[in-house]
């Protein structure tokens, strides 16, 4: 700095310091007695204490059963807490504590302020159940909630986590999509574009995600959504490789997020996607179940997936038209019900399985839909090194492209999407200071002018 510059730069600190001073002289007070502001405020739908949690005796007796033992599995991820869900008759925690061999185990939760101070005697005794998840009662105007082992001293250092409110009156959606397995390492941004957009076809107004293993580029689609108010995503940290059990993690996940939040859900994974015959509409066949429905099935086609996804989009749509799953595999299998999969009420199943629901409450009844009328395609891999890449062997396939008008209404969509989430969002020269455009070279940006001319590339 210019040595007559910085002098009346110090002058004018100097003046402000003695203003400062005599105007404001306040008695120094030592950091370390600030507290957190003094009363929260409660809000009357959180003025509720309750002595136990929805199914409880259901649920300990379930939890306490045989049969999980008998599923002992290694687990090696200690317990974190993922979030927390505070609904008309219950909180729900999930966690990362996964593994059959620690359903049922003892857990206690811990309830705290808008201040983060525990509230007094308000513990509550509860296991683990369903999968890495734990049920606790409701206590009045608690914010935070944690959990803790009784058998595992430092577990006391789990620091509360924040309940988001699922006590509505009616879920907010009518139909919601839990769409799984977000780790491995081949490109996922592509796929989770079409699969979001493909269900929106359909009605499906709510996406849920748990990010477990993305790269930053595949992580945008997911800011997007959130952004867009169509998805809320959950980031798992990971210190572990996940393994297959991270799927039930991420399904139980989807479970609690969903219940009280839609309605209807469909569970799939990323390579899967609901088809409906085009002359019905899928939200309104919902609306026709009977009350007690619990789950709805769909038979399941297999199309055969032979190359990686795309990595990235480079401004080419062209490139992109040649990458769509959807119009790039047509090779189907016939639709079966060996792996069926589906849609389901949150109010009546208890815990999801990979393919259905793991519990189901017993007034629930479970419909199985008609395969032309609705069913689920399935864009299996068939990449050498991928889980079961020879399971072409033993099926027939047949060509079996989308429906056309389904195919172009999904393709607009996923262009505009793309575009809209990685298409490189470029100044207007004009904006900027003409001695600034060089110091924009120099830095290898780029901007173009209103005439089209680009500066850099
Ligand atoms: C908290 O509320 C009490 C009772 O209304 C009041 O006396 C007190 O001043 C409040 N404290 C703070 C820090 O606002
Ligand atoms: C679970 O709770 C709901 C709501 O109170 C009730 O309708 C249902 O029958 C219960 N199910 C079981 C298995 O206890
Ligand atoms: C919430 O709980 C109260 C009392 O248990 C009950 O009267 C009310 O109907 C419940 N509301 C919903 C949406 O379940
Ligand atoms: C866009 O992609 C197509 C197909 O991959 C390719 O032939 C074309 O050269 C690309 N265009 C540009 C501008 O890179
Ligand atoms: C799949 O079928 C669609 C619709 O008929 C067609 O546009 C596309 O080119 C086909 N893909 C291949 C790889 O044959
Ligand atoms: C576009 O505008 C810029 C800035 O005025 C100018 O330098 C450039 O030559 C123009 N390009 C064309 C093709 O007119």
């Amino acid at each position: 700095m210019d040595s007559r510059i910085s002098l009346v730069f110090s002058s004018l600190l100097l003046v402000c310091f003695l203003i400062h001073v005599s105007v404001y002289s306040i008695e120094p007070i030592p950091t370390l007695s600030i507290k957190a502001p003094g009363n929260c405020t409660y809000e009357a739908w959180n003025d509720v204490t309750q002595h136990t949690f929805r199914n409880e005796t259901k649920y300990r007796k379930w939890g306490l059963s045989k049969k999980w033992q008998l599923k002992q599995s290694v687990s090696p991820v200690g317990l974190t807490l993922i979030s927390a869900f505070v609904y008309n008759d219950s909180i729900s925690v999930t966690t990362t504590f996964i593994g059959y061999k620690r359903v049922g185990r003892k857990v206690i939760c811990r309830y705290f302020d808008c201040n983060r101070e525990e509230i007094p005697n308000t513990e509550f005794e509860s296991i683990i159940f369903p999968f890495a998840v734990v049920n606790c009662a409701r206590r009045a105007h608690a914010k935070y909630i944690s959990l803790m082992l009784p058998d595992e001293q430092s577990s006391k250092s789990i620091q509360p986590i924040p309940m988001t409110f699922r006590a509505f009156a009616e879920p907010l959606h009518e139909f919601g999509v839990c769409l799984g397995q977000f780790y491995g390492d081949t490109a996922k941004w592509l796929e989770i574009v079409e699969s979001v957009e493909s269900h929106r076809i359909l009605g499906a107004t709510m996406f849920y995600f748990v990010s477990i293993e993305v790269t930053m580029y595949d992580s945008q689609v997911f800011t997007y959504y959130d952004r867009l108010g169509l998805s809320e995503t959950v980031h798992i940290l990971m210190d572990h490789k996940p393994n297959y059990q991270f799927h039930e993690l991420q399904q139980n996940e989807c479970y609690y997020r969903s219940r009280q939040h839609s309605k209807w859900v469909l569970n799939v994974d990323l390579d899967e996607r609901l088809m409906f015959n085009k002359k019905y509409s899928f939200v309104n066949f919902l609306r026709t179940l009977p009350a007690n429905t619990g789950e709805i099935t769909f038979s399941v086609a297999r199309v055969v997936k032979r190359e990686n996804n795309m990595e990235k989009y480079e401004n080419n749509q062209t490139q992109l038209e040649e990458n769509l799953l959807f119009l790039k595999y047509n090779e189907t299998s016939d639709r079966g019900w060996g792996v069926p999969k589906g849609v389901f009420n949150p109010n009546l199943v208890h815990s999801l399985f990979y393919h259905f629901a793991r519990l189901r409450d017993p007034s629930a009844i479970v419909l199985n839909v008609l395969p032309n009328i609705g069913y689920i395609r399935h864009y299996r891999t068939v990449v050498a090194n991928t889980v079961a890449s020879n399971w072409l062997e033993g099926y027939k396939v047949h060509n079996e492209p989308l429906d056309h008008d389904f195919a172009e209404e999904l393709k607009r969509r996923v262009f505009l999407e793309v575009a809209n989430i990685y298409n490189k969002k470029e100044m207007k020269c004009e904006d900027a200071a003409v001695e600034k455009l060089e110091n924009l070279k120099m830095d290898g940006d780029s901007c173009v002018w209103k005439n089209g001319t680009r500066i850099n590339k």
